[in-house]
């Protein structure tokens, strides 16, 4: 455990660039895997959770190397997935996880799941039951949780599943077994959650259907699906970069640009939100990469005011809710946040972590079964943490939003490990520095 001091900030300056996108990274390596041939991929996120799906995928075959700055693979085909050897160690990332075990369900193969003890701790009941109902068999631990044993189901049978939850995780998890299950996989999605897994099939050539239905999205994929290999370009991911958005926000003097950030509507929530909050964050260059819009974000300092949160944006903005408790810690008034029942089952339990995190540096909220409500330091930096250091709980998150407050703060705020930020974000102390802090 690599304790460290974020000690406060003079403003951020300069442009960044942050790595790719998460989601993305994972989803290129998967679908490239199910292809026959090779998928060229520029801006992957190498990050300790996606290089654990590429070694997965290695181990059922798939050939993915890096290449100069590239990544290529080579993949098996869908229905060609091979047998793994050993077990399929996940370390903290649940989306290798949840979206492989829907890609072994429909394969005739067997596979074990391990992980960190964060991922050891998190529910899979939620894939455990559709893709059961496709046909395939587990041997869970005590709880629904990692290690797992699976064995896939060949041929799987299609399903039409509504979402209980709103987890990409566990649509995407549904539609990629359909890959390789005869018929038609439908999921519906009562509230949209982002749909990288939808867009990157079809740009792999597969058909997908997306339908609304009174406000529900109905997806649907047609198997088995020939995966056609593709050259993909990686935008840099937002949820990365609201790190960046929000120091710049809070600490005074900043004046800073974040390159390339990838705005799908089901991930910018988090911009659209602070500038609720009276952000002052300029889209320039808005362009397509990859089919994904994106743009340079010039962010500058300015004095944020409390809001309160409409739920309804919560799927868009999943990932960013600390950071956004360290924003509204730092605005004018009381910031209410509700509907965030999902933070609880993250790399940590984020609503008690970063409540904790933050009362210890001087902060005053209430925490909620499905929400915060923080009161706002006004224009004031919080106290931070003198003698006692932030638990992360070996999230990466709560890693960089308790950075994000030490920038911000009078006496700094020391973290118990910065290592989890490995997991997406491998260069976030090296852009620290660069812009300034
Ligand atoms: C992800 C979906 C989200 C998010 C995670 C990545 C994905 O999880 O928290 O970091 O790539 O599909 P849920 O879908 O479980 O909310």
């Amino acid at each position: 455990m690599t304790a460290h001091r974020f000690a406060p900030s003079p403003p951020l300056t300069g442009r960044i660039r942050v790595p790719g996108d998460k989601s993305i990274s994972h989803r290129s390596l998967m679908f490239g895997a199910l292809a026959v041939g090779r998928s060229r991929i520029s801006g992957l996120l190498e990050g300790e959770d996606v290089l654990a799906t590429a070694a997965a995928l290695r181990a059922m075959g798939a050939t993915i190397e890096r290449d100069g700055e590239d990544w290529v693979v080579d993949g098996v085909g869908v229905g060609s997935l091979l047998q793994p050897a050993q077990a399929l160690d996940m370390g903290n990332s649940g989306t290798s996880t949840r979206l492989l075990m829907g890609l072994v369900a429909a394969h005739g193969i067997s596979a074990a799941f391990t992980g960190d003890a964060s991922l050891s701790k998190r529910p899979m009941g939620r894939v455990i039951d559709p893709l059961s109902l496709m046909g395939a068999s587990f041997t869970p631990s005590p709880g629904g949780t990692l290690p797992l044993m699976m064995e896939g189901m060949q041929p799987a049978v299609p399903i039409t599943f509504r979402l209980p939850v709103a987890s990409a995780q566990v649509k995407s998890a549904v539609l990629l077994a359909g890959l390789n299950t005869p018929g038609i996989t439908t999921v519906i999605e009562p509230v949209p959650t982002r749909d990288h897994t939808e867009r990157m099939l079809r740009g792999f050539g597969v058909t997908v259907d997306v339908e609304d239905h009174g406000g529900e999205r109905v997806i649907r994929v047609h198997g088995p699906a020939d995966l056609t290999p593709c050259d993909i370009v990686v935008p840099g991911d937002p949820s990365s970069a609201a790190f960046f958005a929000v120091a710049a926000s809070v600490v005074p003097g900043s004046d800073l640009v974040i390159e390339n950030v990838g705005l799908n509507p089901t991930r910018d929530g988090i911009f659209r939100v602070l500038d609720q909050m009276g952000a002052s964050i300029e889209k320039l260059d808005e362009r397509l990469v990859g089919g994904e819009p994106v743009a340079d974000l010039r962010v500058r300092h300015a004095q944020l005011k409390g809001i309160e949160v409409d739920p309804a944006i919560v799927p868009s903005m999943v990932d960013e809710f600390p950071v956004l408790f360290v924003a509204a810690a730092l605005a004018e008034g009381r910031t209410v946040t509700s509907g965030l029942d999902e933070l609880r089952v993250k790399e940590s339990d984020r609503l008690s972590a970063m409540a904790a995190a933050l009362i210890a540096a001087g902060v005053t909220l209430e925490e909620r079964e499905d929400g915060l409500v923080i009161e706002g330091s006004g224009a004031k930096p919080i106290r931070g943490t003198a003698n006692n250091r932030t638990q992360t709980h070996l999230d990466h998150r709560i890693a960089m939003s308790m950075a994000v407050a030490g920038l911000a703060s009078r006496d700094g705020v020391e973290v118990d490990s910065i290592d989890p930020i490995a997991t997406s974000f491998p260069n976030f102390m090296a852009l620290l520095a660069e812009a300034g802090a």
